[in-house]
């Protein structure tokens, strides 16, 4: 599919889509959103796809929603159009894994869609922050409520009510990204960890998503309970019996996704 605001490239199993509005720094307007979770949405259908990388440019992952695009709404207007609640969910509907890789300025926006994916690797160069209390609003795609979970009330507090960035460095202290790489190398790096996984069996790796995500939504014993009961039935799937012999028969396993 031919797309304006991204690019996609899938080779060897990983889908990779760069964000791709360089005069705006990657600011997400509807179109771009669109874009992606069709970009998503076919990935997730695509066989050859096992993992997908979010990414953007040197200078900007994003670096934030579409300020020019909603300066003059209404209250009545992005209510009722329930601004960015299909575009979020197009992104949090995707049952395989998404690696942000995250170069320069993830802000407002583009903070929230690097925490929407599954995990974050950061450049040396990344900047994180949830300025929208200097444009008279507040995060509204997850800034107040992921970041919290992240990196915990008192640095989402400051962050959110002063705007100030986060350096990587400070990113991966507070929980909020996985790794930092030298900026030449992020998506090197991405890439080789978004091919591991794709080596994995997407029954594990679909069901390990769905259980992490639990974590967040579920009181704990609950979230045990989910988790006991899935790896339980990961005994009913063939990538179990071929996972456990290969391990004892000293061999690399082949897992068929069955
Ligand atoms: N929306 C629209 N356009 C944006 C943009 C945004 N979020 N961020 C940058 N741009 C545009 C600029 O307007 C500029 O375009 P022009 O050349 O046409 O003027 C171009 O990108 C380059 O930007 P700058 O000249 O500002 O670049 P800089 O290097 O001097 O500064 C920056 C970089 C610090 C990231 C600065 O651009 C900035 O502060 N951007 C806005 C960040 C922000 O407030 N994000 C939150 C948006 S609201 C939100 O995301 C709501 C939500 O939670 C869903």
């Amino acid at each position: 599919m031919a797309y304006d605001n991204i690019i996609v490239d899938v080779e060897d199993h990983v889908c990779t889509i760069k964000l791709n509005r360089p005069d705006a720094l990657n600011a997400l307007n509807l179109e771009l959103l669109k874009e992606l979770g069709d970009a998503l949405a076919d990935g997730q259908k695509n066989d050859k796809v096992r993992c997908f990388i979010i990414t953007g440019s040197e200078k900007a992952f994003a670096a934030g929603a579409d300020i020019k695009m909603m300066s003059s709404k209404s209250f009545a207007d992005v209510f009722l159009g329930d601004l960015f609640t299909p575009e979020e969910e197009a992104v949090m509907r995707i049952r395989k894994p998404i690696i942000a890789a995250v170069s320069g300025y993830a802000l407002g926006g583009g903070c929230e869609l690097a925490m929407m994916c599954d995990f974050i690797i950061a450049a040396d160069s990344a900047k994180f922050g949830q300025p929208e209390v200097n444009l008279g609003v507040m995060a509204g795609m997850g800034g107040t409520q992921r970041l919290t979970r992240l990196v915990g009330r008192a640095k989402s507090m400051d962050m959110n009510l002063t705007g100030r960035f986060m350096d990587a460095e400070e990113a991966e202290r507070s929980g909020l990204v996985s790794r930092v790489v030298p900026a030449k190398k992020l998506l090197d790096e991405a890439t080789a960890a978004a091919r591991k996984i794709a080596e994995k069996g997407m029954i594990s790796v679909m069901a390990i998503k769905e259980a992490v995500h639990r974590a967040d939504q579920m009181p704990l014993t609950e979230a045990i309970l989910f988790e006991r009961r899935v790896f339980h039935s990961l005994f009913a799937s063939e990538d179990q019996k071929e996972g456990m012999a290969a391990f004892i028969e000293k061999r690399e396993p082949q897992f068929r996704d069955k």
